[in-house]
């Protein structure tokens, strides 16, 4: 939950992080997402106003998370954001989630359009044409998983846990980001990114080495303390050379983009970032990154699009309802 002030900025951004609930089974359940939703909401909420040192009266426009996700966890935010509005007679906002993301780096910065963006999180990868607040094309997607996904599918794969990134990151840099494998990177002149081969890819080069049993699906390279560290270099170097080699070519599409920010979960990743900054400097481009509390799930950047749209009179009316 959080609140935007028009004029002072984010005054809170308050989270109750789940992922020590779901860690226990190696990814998101849906039921307890939406279960844990319900029974933290109204706290979450009164620490927020709390924060900010405000009340319910003060607060103008609610701008309510309604798509795309997990229904169930979704519905709950609807409902509860609905119900403030009804009771108290104020206007409401349906966010989706991506243009979230996509305007995240923008709370901090002051991004001169046109500029791209990049969105690498567990459920989506994205690129944009971002041309100005809240308007934007698509100009890539993932075929299939995205990019946060790999980490955590890969990271399950050699049993590191869940989530996969931050563990990756801290084995690449205890191998200074060395390249051992030469996983294979994507080609062509599409925008679109394709991650499903990667873990493939990853998959058949242990059992090649006789470090996983298909057949048990079971992680067998125990014997070389150093492997999954190598492996998880050598995904972060070639995720890495995805993104620029996607850049490059959005950059030879669109010449007219100004800056590139790298948003989502995946833009946490420290030497992600140095990576990309580099390149951006390379290319003459500015390059702008979300503060860490604005790159993984939070409401801080559903408040911030809440905000201009509410300047744009882009209000919804109270039958908003989940867009599936
Ligand atoms: O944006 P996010 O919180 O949730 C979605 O909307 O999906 O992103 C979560 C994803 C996970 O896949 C996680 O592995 C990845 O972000 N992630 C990272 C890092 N921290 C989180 N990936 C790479 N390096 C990191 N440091
Ligand atoms: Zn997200």
């Amino acid at each position: 939950m959080a609140i935007y002030d028009t004029t002072l900025g984010m005054q809170a951004n308050v989270l109750f992080s789940q992922t020590a609930i779901h860690q226990a089974y190696g990814g998101v359940v849906p039921e307890l997402a939406s279960r844990y939703h319900l029974e933290k909401i109204q706290g979450v909420f009164n620490d927020a106003l709390a924060k900010a040192q405000v009340t319910l009266d003060d607060i103008d426009v609610i701008g309510i998370t309604n798509r795309p996700g997990l229904p169930g966890a979704l519905l709950i935010g609807v409902c509860f954001g609905k119900t403030i509005a009804w009771a108290k007679n104020k206007r409401i906002i349906g966010i989706d989630h991506l243009e979230g993301h996509a305007f995240s780096a923008n709370i901090d910065n002051n991004i001169p359009f046109p500029f791209l963006c990049i969105t690498a999180s567990g459920g989506h990868t994205s690129l944009y044409l971002v041309h100005d607040f809240g308007v934007y094309e698509t100009i890539g997607s993932t075929l299939d998983d995205a990019a946060g996904e790999a980490f955590d599918k890969i990271a399950k794969l050699v049993n590191l846990g869940y989530p996969g990134g931050p563990v990756v990151e801290k084995l690449a840099a205890s191998q200074e980001f060395v390249d051992f494998f030469n996983y294979p990177r994507t080609h062509g002149q599409t925008l679109d990114f394709s991650f499903s081969g990667l873990k493939t890819a990853v998959l058949y080069d242990l059992v090649k080495r006789g470090a996983y049993d298909m057949a048990s699906k079971t992680y067998l390279g125990n014997e070389d303390p150093d492997l999954k560290a190598k492996i998880a270099s050598s995904l972060l170097v070639c995720i890495k050379d995805i993104f620029e080699q996607k850049l490059a070519l959005a950059l030879k599409k669109y010449p007219q983009a100004r800056a590139i920010s790298f948003v989502g979960g995946v833009s946490c990743n420290k030497y992600l970032r140095r990576a990309l900054g580099e390149f951006s400097a390379r290319r003459g481009v500015q390059f702008f990154v979300p503060a860490p509390q604005y790159c993984t799930d939070n409401a801080g950047m559903i408040a911030y699009v809440a905000h201009y749209k509410a300047q744009q009179g882009l209000f919804d009316d109270i039958d908003l309802d989940l867009v599936r």
